[in-house]
C-alpha cells in the first residue's frame, strides 16, 4: 500500500495536501474544519502587525464560467486578514493544540522594515506555527504601498527580507511565496533561497480583469461603479502554475516547492508533483468545492501511485521534468525520426515510392 506521508524541510506531512492562504484559513474555526476533513497542512490567511490598516471592499470576487456554466476561473480583490495579530496568536495556539500532528504554516506580510518583519515572524513561531510562508506576492491593493507583489518583483528586497526572517526564526522552515506577475519567476525564487529560505511556494494569483458588464459597461467586480485589477485563480491558471513550478524545479534541482494554482482534483495535484512540487496547495478549490475535496485528492493520488507502482511520493516528485526540453531539441528529435523512417522504407524495394523519392534516394547515399 503506497503512503502519502512526506517529509518537507524536516516537517512530516501526513499527506501533501495543504490549504492555501486565503478564506479557507481565515480563523481557527475554519482551519480546524480543514484539518478535520483530512488536509495535511494549512497555510493561514496572511497576517501583519495590528497597526497595518486593512479595509476590504465588497463585492470582491468574480467568476469566469465556461459556456456550460462550469466555474473555470475566479478573481478576487481581497486584502490580507483584517483581524488583529493578537487574535491570530490566540488562533495559532488553539489550532496547534487541537491538531499537533498536522502542519500549521503562518503567512506573513509587512512593509520593508526589518523590525516589523522580524517581530511578526518571531511571534507567529512563538504562537505555534511550524513554518512560515512569506507573502511576497499578493498582486492587488498591497503593492500600492510597496508590499506583496511589489516586493516579490524586486529580487534584492526578496533576498533581504528573507534574510531578516531567517535571522529572527532560526531553523524554522521558511517558504517564500512567489508572484507569477513577473517575466522570470526563477530570479526572485533564487533570491529567496540566497536569503535563507527553505523553499518556495508558487504561485499566487495572476493580475487580471475578470470581465466587463455589457449593460453597465463597468469592469467586474464593481464597487460603487468602479473596479480594480484583481488576482486570478482556480482551474484556468493551472497551466501557468505548472510551467512556473517546473521552471523553478529546473533552475534548482531538488529545491522544496509548494505547488499552487488550479488544484481542483487529484489529477491537478499529481501534475504539480510530477513537475517538482513536494506539497500542493489549494485555495479556490475548497472555497468552491468544500473541504471534502481532500478525500478525492487522497484517494485519487493513492490510486495513481498503485497504478504506476510508486510506494512513496519521493518516487514521483519531479518525475516528468526530464521530458521538458527546448523547442530546438524537439525539432532535432523529429528530424532524426523522419530520417530513420526514410532509411527503413528505402532499404526494402517493396516499400519504395511510399515516401518522397528524393528522400528515399538520399537515405541510401553514403556521401550526401
Ligand atoms: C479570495 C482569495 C484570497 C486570497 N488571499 C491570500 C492571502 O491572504 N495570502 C496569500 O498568500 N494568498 C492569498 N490568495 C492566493 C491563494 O493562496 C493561491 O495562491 C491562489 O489563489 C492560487 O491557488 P488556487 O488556484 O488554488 O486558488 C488568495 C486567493 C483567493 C482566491
Amino acid at each position: 500500500m503506497p503512503t502519502l506521508e512526506v517529509v518537507v524541510n524536516g516537517l512530516t506531512f501526513p499527506n501533501p495536501f495543504v490549504i492555501g492562504s486565503g478564506p479557507p484559513s481565515t480563523n481557527a474555526t475554519i482551519m480546524n474544519k480543514a484539518f478535520a476533513a483530512g488536509w495535511g497542512g494549512v497555510v493561514a490567511k496572511t497576517t501583519a502587525l495590528s497597526d497595518t490598516t486593512v479595509v476590504n471592499v465588497q463585492p470582491r470576487y468574480g467568476k469566469l464560467r465556461s459556456k456550460s456554466r462550469d466555474n473555470v476561473g475566479f478573481q478576487n480583490i481581497e486584502l490580507i486578514s483584517d483581524r488583529t495579530f493578537e487574535d491570530w496568536e490566540d488562533d495559532f495556539k488553539k489550532v496547534k493544540d487541537t491538531w499537533p500532528d498536522r502542519v500549521l504554516i503562518g503567512s506573513i506580510m509587512e512593509s520593508f522594515h526589518k523590525d516589523r518583519w522580524q517581530e511578526v515572524a518571531r511571534r507567529s513561531v512563538d504562537a505555534g506555527c511550524d513554518a512560515l510562508e512569506l507573502n511576497f506576492s499578493c498582486p492587488h491593493g498591497h503593492p500600492e504601498s510597496g508590499m506583496g507583489a511589489a516586493m516579490g518583483q524586486d529580487p534584492a528586497q526578496v533576498e533581504e527580507v528573507t534574510g531578516w526572517v531567517r535571522e529572527a526564526v532560526g531553523d524554522t522552515p521558511i517558504w517564500a511565496k512567489m508572484t507569477p506577475n513577473i517575466t522570470n519567476i526563477t530570479v526572485p525564487a533564487m533570491a529567496a533561497m540566497s536569503g535563507g529560505a527553505s523553499g518556495v511556494s508558487a504561485i499566487n494569483t495572476i493580475l487580471a480583469c475578470i470581465g466587463v458588464n455589457l449593460k453597465t459597461l463597468r469592469p467586474q467586480p464593481t464597487v460603487q461603479g468602479y473596479s480594480t485589477f484583481g488576482g486570478y485563480s482556480y482551474l484556468a491558471v493551472k497551466p501557468i502554475a505548472l510551467r512556473m513550478v517546473a521552471e523553478i524545479a529546473q533552475a534548482s534541482p531538488g529545491i522544496t516547492i509548494s505547488g499552487i494554482g488550479g488544484v481542483t482534483s487529484s489529477t491537478d495535484a499529481i501534475e504539480h508533483m510530477l513537475l517538482g512540487a513536494r506539497t500542493v496547495q489549494s485555495c479556490t478549490g475548497p472555497m468552491l468545492q468544500g473541504f471534502g475535496m481532500v478525500t478525492e485528492l487522497i484517494e485519487g493520488t493513492l490510486a495513481f501511485m498503485e497504478q504506476h507502482g510508486f510506494e512513496t511520493l519521493d518516487e514521483l516528485i519531479g518525475k516528468s521534468l526530464p521530458y521538458l526540453t527546448t523547442h530546438h531539441h524537439l525539432v532535432e528529435l523529429q528530424t532524426a525520426k523522419k530520417a530513420a523512417q526514410a532509411a527503413r522504407r528505402a532499404s526494402r524495394d517493396n516499400a519504395w515510392g511510399k515516401g518522397d523519392v528524393k528522400e528515399e534516394t538520399a537515405a541510401l547515399v553514403s556521401n550526401e
